[in-house]
């Protein structure tokens, strides 16, 4: 089993997120003993946003025609959609950040993004081709969102990412969630309380 362990904080330690990737990580790792893990903090090492320049590099037909500087954005995607195709779990460390993902998120998604690679068009429409693979998305937030309809059409964090995953073809996505994290310790507490038993169940089921 591959496990692919993505944060995406800038928070560093104080981070909720990769608290949270963490303990699943360690957790899938406990059911499946085994498992490869591959880890990729985009915080530390961002992959530059998509560009003119990028984006000619990434879908060029003619890679010889490529700069240098070109040649390495495409062997960094390349290495990236490979690593994402590879992995069986997918855990995403993805905090809230003004109502959406962290930049440094949505440059990676940006990589992953390829017709042929990770979706195609058909006559009858967008088909995923990166199905078959479960992903973990541990959402931090300061806020609370999930509590009713109006709060929930406010984020553009979870169900911008259930969106792309699905586009993708991926349709094993569990969000392990801790919201409400800045609406005082009582209910950051519970928030971390909460999200902890998501995860031991997680364990449970990659084991099972
Ligand atoms: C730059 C920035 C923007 C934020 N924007 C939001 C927001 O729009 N809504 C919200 O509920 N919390 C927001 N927060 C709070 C974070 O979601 C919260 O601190 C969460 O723990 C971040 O996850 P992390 O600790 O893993 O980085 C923001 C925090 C930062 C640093």
């Amino acid at each position: 089993m591959n496990i692919l362990h993505i944060d995406t904080s800038v928070l560093g330690d104080a981070s909720a997120s990769r608290r949270l990737t963490g303990s699943i990580v360690e957790n899938l790792r406990h059911s499946a003993p085994n498992a490869v893990v591959s880890y990729r903090d985009l915080a530390a090492a961002p992959p530059a946003h998509l560009s003119g320049q990028v984006l000619q590099a990434m879908t060029s037909a003619e890679p010889g025609s490529l700069t240098e500087a070109q040649r390495q954005e495409r062997a960094l995607t390349d290495a990236l959609v490979e690593e994402f195709l590879a992995a069986d779990v997918v855990v995403i460390g993805a905090p809230m950040y003004n109502f959406a993902i962290p930049t440094q998120l949505k440059a990676w998604i940006d990589r992953l993004a390829q017709a042929g690679k990770t979706f195609k068009y058909t006559e009858a429409g967008a088909v995923g081709l990166a199905g078959g693979k479960r992903v973990v998305i541990a959402s931090s937030r300061g806020g609370a969102y999930s509590t009713d309809a109006t709060l929930q059409a406010l984020d553009h964090q979870e169900a911008y990412l259930r969106t792309v995953l699905g586009f993708f073809g991926i349709t094993d996505v569990t969000v392990v969630r801790a919201e409400g994290l800045a609406m005082g310790d009582a209910a950051r507490n519970k928030a971390f309380v909460q999200a902890q038993s998501q995860i031991d169940g997680l364990s449970l089921r990659a084991a099972a």
